[in-house]
């Protein structure tokens, strides 16, 4: 695979993972994260989002 600062895996049914060199910043302009790797919420379920919280292997999430 090509060499990238940061890279975004999509996960099949799952989270969007992120690893390499990035910044979450929160609405406020807060970062909120920084440390490799940060799994973001795809599915819309997580009570923690930005970030996946598993839910998404009870609502049947699936793409
Ligand atoms: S992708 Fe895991 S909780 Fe949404």
């Amino acid at each position: 695979m090509e060499k990238v600062n940061t890279l975004f895996k999509v996960n099949e049914g799952g989270p969007l993972e992120v690893t390499g060199n990035f910044r979450v910043v929160n609405s406020g302009g807060k970062i909120i994260e920084n440390k490799e790797p940060v799994y973001l919420c795809r599915c819309g379920g997580s009570s923690n989002k930005p970030y996946c919280d598993g839910s998404h292997n009870r609502n049947g999430f699936s793409i």
